[in-house]
């Protein structure tokens, strides 16, 4: 017997129960993008892997062991893209859209990433993000905070995620404090983990980031880059603090946050919250003023952020936001008996899609009795079901007998019918 064939672990399917949450969702998405005059980009799913090396970092997590990577059938190495940020710039530079002006885009797809897969954490995940460039000053770094807070008051989770801002200042003054924090591990080698001695030449603010308890206090310990911040770095960050203030969004400043890609600078924030469990960031960004001259471009400031789509989702649900999604997906089942009546059914069927576009019908497929095709109209939750017998075929006209309420059966003719419908359209709830 052949073994059952499964989907890879940590990549989901989305169920048709479950795409009007997602529908919902994505709905929300692309009026809150037109609200802010922001652009749509959509890049491949795959890219050259020096990309994501050189932008994200060789000694990130997501580099040294999370990516999918393989030789494609040239020999060249490939990745699925693990997140969007580098793969826009990329774009960007490529097809020139950073000359001499600014840009404010967004996208949505879904990323790739071989981490332990956990509620809420998978391998193959969706961001929505913003990107924004040619753009220097904090004003640019409130209004995507502010973009992002807008999209959890239209949830209604603004009560339920917490902004946590930081700056990591300019590169120099980064490599200053970077030098200054490898001494201070140097001092306290024997208290290290193999972990973060590996890091200690290679990538040493992330040791900053470890989870291990018995260093937590090493780490408290250490010096704070918010405290070795260029005079520029400092005034940009009280110039996106006094923003949000006035904008009435509440942040915490945690001179802890430095995120686990290489190529921020400056301003860095995550929206989180703890309805989730260990996987409770929903949102997270910051600026990378070095990035598009990194990977070739001319010197282009820049600064964004990404969503993990399924951490909000399974959020609204965990908190019973979701609006219920709509069953009654169907307006209207037509069904009857025999050849003749098909063929009449299925011209019927297209007439009503053309007058009355906004109406959902099906035909019923299959053929059997009359009472299996009724028991399949109730369970495809449409409203009426419209049958055609002999005689109805013979008169012109249809029986539209209503399945939830109590209209009588009526005996109706073709515009008759439309007429019907388009009052039902008027009058029906509507859907999700
Ligand atoms: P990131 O922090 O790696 O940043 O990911 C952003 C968000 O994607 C996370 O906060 C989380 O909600 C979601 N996410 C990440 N990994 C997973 C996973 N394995 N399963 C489910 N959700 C996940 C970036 O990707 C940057 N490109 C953000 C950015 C844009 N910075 C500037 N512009």
């Amino acid at each position: 017997m052949s073994s059952k064939l499964q989907a890879i672990r940590g990549m989901n399917d989305l169920l048709p129960e479950r795409s009007p949450l997602w529908q919902y969702f994505e709905g929300q998405i692309r009026t809150l993008m037109q609200q802010y005059g922001y652009l749509e980009i959509r890049t491949p799913m795959l890219e050259q892997t020096a990309l994501f090396s050189r932008s994200i970092g060789e000694v990130t997590d997501i580099v040294e062991k999370e990516m999918y990577t393989f030789d494609d059938r040239n020999g060249d190495s490939l990745s699925l893209r693990p997140e969007g940020t580098a793969a826009i710039v990329r774009a960007a530079i490529e097809n020139g859209l950073l000359h001499h002006q600014t840009q404010r885009l967004w996208y949505a797809g879904p990323m790739f990433r071989h981490e332990r897969p956990q509620k809420g954490r998978y391998r193959q995940f969706h961001q929505v993000g913003v990107e924004t460039f040619g753009l220097e000053g904090p004003d640019i770094d409130a209004e995507v905070i502010a973009l992002s807070a807008r999209l959890w008051q239209a949830l209604g989770l603004r009560e339920h995620v917490r902004l946590e801002i930081n700056s990591l200042g300019s590169l120099e003054a980064r490599h200053a404090y970077r030098a200054k924090l490898v001494a201070y591990f140097n001092h306290h080698l024997d208290e290290l983990d193999d972990d973060a001695r590996r890091r200690l030449d290679s990538n040493p603010l992330r040791i900053l980031d470890s989870k291990n308890p018995d260093m937590q206090g090493l780490i408290e310990a250490a010096p704070r880059l918010i405290d070795h911040l260029d005079d520029d770095s400092v005034a940009h960050f009280e110039g996106l603090k006094r923003r949000l203030e006035a904008l009435g969004i509440d942040y915490v400043v945690n001179p802890r946050l430095v995120r686990g890609l290489d190529y921020y600078s400056r301003t860095v924030f995550e929206w989180t919250t703890t309805a989730l469990g260990s996987q409770g960031t929903v949102c997270a960004g910051g600026r990378y003023d070095g990035l598009v001259e990194q990977l070739g471009g001319r010197p282009t400031p820049a600064v964004g952020f990404a969503m993990g789509v399924e951490r909000l989702i399974l959020l609204l649900e965990t908190l019973d936001l979701m609006p219920a999604a709509a069953e009654d997906v169907l307006d209207v089942y037509l069904m009857g008996q025999g050849e003749d009546i098909d063929l009449h059914l299925l011209k019927m069927a297209e007439t009503l899609r053309s007058r009355l576009p906004s109406l959902r019908v099906q035909v019923h497929c299959g053929g059997g009795s009359l009472k299996s095709q009724f028991k399949r109209a109730d369970r495809s939750h449409a409203r009426f079901a419209a049958v055609v017998g002999e005689q109805e075929l013979a008169d012109g006209v249809v029986a539209l007998k209503d399945l939830r309420g109590d209209d009588p059966q009526q005996l109706l003719d073709s515009d008759a019918l439309v007429a019907r419908l388009a009052q039902w359209i008027e009058a029906r709830p509507a859907a999700l």
